[in-house]
């Protein structure tokens, strides 16, 4: 069986390796892959968004399976072209991806369905912005509302700030086009539940935590994720099933009712406030980085879970019970700038899972070759072991340019 695998991240490396361990023992292509992934892959070089030569390379070469990683891909309209000539292809429709690509469309879904969200209200023009933020209180949180690479929300502690952000959203042309979403600011422990979604049908995967700040103890700017844990011991049984119900199960069925069904993975970004859970945001995709630490423990076949879905059948979906815990070795500067190029030695000793997010080969040796650069994961029986694994891991792994943080996980252990 010939599988394709779109993307180049760590999120794809963690989808390639899922399927590369099924008994079916397929053939898999990426596109395009990166210097990890062709250890299990055979890597062709199309970009995530050519979807004209994706359909194309999957015509040619027997592709029955397609898996989509990136959302970049799911806005061009991959899933879309691939069915309209029959093709499986494991994903939403462009029009499902709106979850993700769109805020306000996101808000607008929650409200008219009832799933427990901030309160929120959507402005293109900047002195009624202004009006709304002062009447409000502080924090607020600003949202540019379009697929903004995770640069779009920004949570103003001052007047000035959110005056200068809006400014930015709505007057100048940094972003393009604006429209903002201007939302209460809520607090709580943030987690992320992805489900397996083919319709009204959804499969729950283990909950996980990223952790987004570049630093220890969610200091500085936010990133596309420096680590991530699975299980949460402050997610109680009683959470997940109000999340599953409340949230989940009623978007799945709303997208349903409104025309636009969904199938793939829906991830909620969540929050558990003092008023109960909250959705954040909603993703149209597998998480960057949960999905490393999460798919290693499905214990299913990945082959039969994804052509499900992408037949619109609930998967049939095993998890073993062990922790799973990873942490990112990213490029010094990011994410702002850094450099490339560096060689990075010892990553045979390395005894966890090891993904590559930003990785090249380059006179034979690997290089960094992006701002998050690989992902070293550790299994075990319990969480403290699993981060003890991954520390021992990451101090074997030899390069000028890297840095990590030192406490993903931690807040398990409050
Ligand atoms: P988003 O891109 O919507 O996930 O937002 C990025 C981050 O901003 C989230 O992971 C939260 O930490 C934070 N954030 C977003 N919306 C809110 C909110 N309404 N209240 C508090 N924090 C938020
Ligand atoms: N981990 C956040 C995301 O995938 O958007």
């Amino acid at each position: 069986m010939n599988v394709l695998v779109i993307g180049s991240g760590g999120r794809e490396h963690a989808i390639v390796e899922a399927l590369s361990r099924s008994p079916k023992a397929p053939k898999i292509y990426a596109a395009p892959g990166n210097a990890g992934i062709a250890q299990l892959a055979e890597c062709v070089a199309i970009k995530d968004t050519e979807v004209e030569k994706l359909l194309e390379f999957a015509k040619a070469n027997n592709v029955e399976l397609t898996v989509v990683g990136p959302e970049a891909s799911l806005a061009a309209g991959v899933v879309d072209a691939f069915r309209a000539e029959g093709l499986k292809i494991f994903g939403p429709t462009k029009a499902a991806a709106e979850i993700e690509a769109s805020k306000d469309f996101a808000k607008r879904l929650m409200k008219k369905y009832d799933v427990p969200t901030a309160d929120y209200a959507t402005f293109t023009s900047f002195d009624e912005a202004m009006d709304y933020v002062r009447k409000g209180t502080l924090p607020t949180v600003l949202k540019y509302d379009g697929l903004a690479a995770g640069k779009g929300v920004v949570i103003a502690t001052t007047m000035e700030e959110a005056e200068a952000t809006l400014r930015d959203m709505l007057l100048d042309t940094k972003f393009g086009e604006g429209r903002v979403v201007i939302e209460e600011f809520l607090t709580g422990e943030e987690f992320s539940l992805m489900c397996f979604v083919a319709g009204n049908k959804i499969s729950a995967m283990p909950v996980a935590q990223d952790h987004k700040r570049a630093y220890d103890n969610d200091e500085g700017p936010n990133t596309g994720g420096m680590g991530a844990y699975t299980e949460l011991p402050f997610v109680s049984a009683e959470d997940h099933a109000y999340a599953m119900e409340k949230i989940m199960q009623r978007v799945a069925d709303a997208m349903v009712e409104e025309g636009v069904p969904f199938t793939g993975v829906l991830y909620g970004g969540l929050m558990k406030t003092p008023q109960g859970i909250k959705v954040i945001e909603f993703n149209a995709r597998f998480g960057d980085p949960e999905t490393e630490v999460v798919l290693p423990r499905l214990t299913s076949d990945a082959v039969d879970v994804f052509t499900a879905v992408a037949e619109n059948r609930a998967p049939e979906t095993e998890w073993s019970e062990e922790a799973t815990l990873g942490i990112v070795l990213a490029s010094k500067g990011y994410p702002g700038d850094y450099a490339k190029g560096f060689v990075i030695r010892g990553t045979e000793r390395v005894e966890s899972k090891l993904y590559h997010m930003g990785t090249a080969m380059k006179d034979g040796e690997l290089v960094t070759n992006g701002g998050r650069v690989m992902f070293v994961v550790a299994s075990a029986p319990t969480l403290r072991e699993a981060q003890q694994k991954a520390r021992e891991d990451i101090a074997k792994i030899e390069c000028d340019n890297l840095f990590h943080r030192t406490d993903i996980g931690n807040k398990a252990f409050k």
